[in-house]
């Protein structure tokens, strides 16, 4: 299928890029690279061996969006582009409404005037909201706590609603849990563009000596070391799952399905700090700082609906993500070139 990548300049989306060309699909990507650096390019281009068809614009430019769906015959898109970071979207909601709503609703628009109807979408564990029982299974009810997660939420209403409206559509909605680790090369990887907020970025750039030291925001929490749990993921099984769910919208009769991308199992804080000091050979300085706001106690998926409808599973270990991880962060100190 001709696929087109939006934010495929991104951590997940490049990621996805190499495996959906790997798999045999063409594909034409769409950055605007308010989150990504363009020298991410060349290393897609160099583990795909091909050049990478690709439009630089915001997809909130409807007549940009336009003039692509018209030169570019796309069969299906994998919507990976939006603002994601949670703090950041308590302090400016507007711009996360805006963005976040305005590129699906720009595609959308796009995809009913060409016929595009196989959506790929990019959700988030975030919209089972802070009080789901562990493990998350998809037919929780969903909320939010922060203008990041409902957007997601409000997302998956439009694509329900739209679908609704219309069957034809083929609609995946993908819920990750917490994505991590790093292509095996060591060419690609999470590159946050300042202080990461999140703890597998951070752990690593305090390993290749950039951060002082850890803080582990909370050891007090119901948890078996009082540190906060979550289900981390492989970015490459997390885009395996991404060419599983395409392939499965050619099969699946109901106009939206929803599945979870995880592993299942929970990780500590404290647990991935040391899995990272095995990857990285020594001991990691932290300390305990209290609570984030807003964090919950334990986050892990149900992925049984992935496994018997997608065939997939993810597949590395912890250790496999920290690996990755530190291979491609001390190949790349200051991650991405300028
Ligand atoms: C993980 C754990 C922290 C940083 C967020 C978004 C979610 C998704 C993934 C987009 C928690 C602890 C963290 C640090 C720490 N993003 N931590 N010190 O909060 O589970 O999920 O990112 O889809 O939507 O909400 O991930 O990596 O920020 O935190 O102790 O410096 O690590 O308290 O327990 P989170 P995280």
């Amino acid at each position: 299928m001709r696929v087109l990548v939006s934010g495929g300049a991104g951590f997940i989306g490049s990621h996805t890029v190499v495996q959906l060309v790997a798999a045999g699909h063409d594909v034409v990507v769409v950055d605007s690279f308010v989150n990504a650096k363009p020298s991410v390019v060349a290393r897609i281009e160099a583990l795909t061996g091909q050049p990478l068809p690709l439009h630089a614009f915001d997809l909130t430019d409807r007549d940009k969006t336009e003039h692509l769906f018209s030169t570019e015959d796309i069969d299906a898109v994998i919507h990976f582009a939006g603002l994601k970071a949670v703090g950041e979207s308590t302090e400016r909601p507007l711009d996360y409404y805006e963005n976040n709503l305005g590129t699906t609703f720009s595609l959308l628009r796009a995809m009913e005037r060409h016929g595009v109807s196989r959506m790929v979408f990019s959700s988030s564990a975030t919209v089972y909201g802070a009080q789901a029982p562990v493990p998350m299974h998809e037919d929780l009810p969903t909320s939010a706590t922060n203008p990041y997660g409902w957007s997601k939420v409000m997302q998956e209403q439009v694509f329900r609603d739209v679908a609704a409206a219309n069957p034809h559509w083929r609609i995946a909605l993908l819920r990750y849990f917490n994505p991590v680790g790093a292509h095996p090369s060591g060419t690609m990887g999470e590159d946050p563009s300042d202080i990461p907020n999140n703890l597998m970025p951070y752990i690593a750039q305090v390993a290749v000596g950039r951060r002082d030291r850890l803080g582990v925001f909370g050891a007090d929490y119901p948890t078996p070391d009082g540190t906060g749990v979550r289900d981390y993921i492989h970015v490459e099984d997390l885009a395996a799952g991404h060419i599983a769910a395409l392939h499965r919208l050619t099969q699946v009769d109901d106009p939206v399905s929803v599945w979870n991308l995880g592993t299942g199992h929970g990780t500590s804080v404290l647990e991935l700090l040391h899995a990272f000091e095995r990857a990285c050979g020594r001991e990691l300085p932290y300390e305990i700082l209290p609570r984030r706001p807003g964090d919950i106690a334990a986050s892990y998926a149900d992925p049984t609906r992935a496994h018997t409808e997608l065939g997939w599973r993810a597949e590395k270990t912890v250790d496999d993500m920290c690996a990755d991880t530190w291979r491609w962060q001390s190949q790349n100190p200051e991650g991405y070139p300028e």
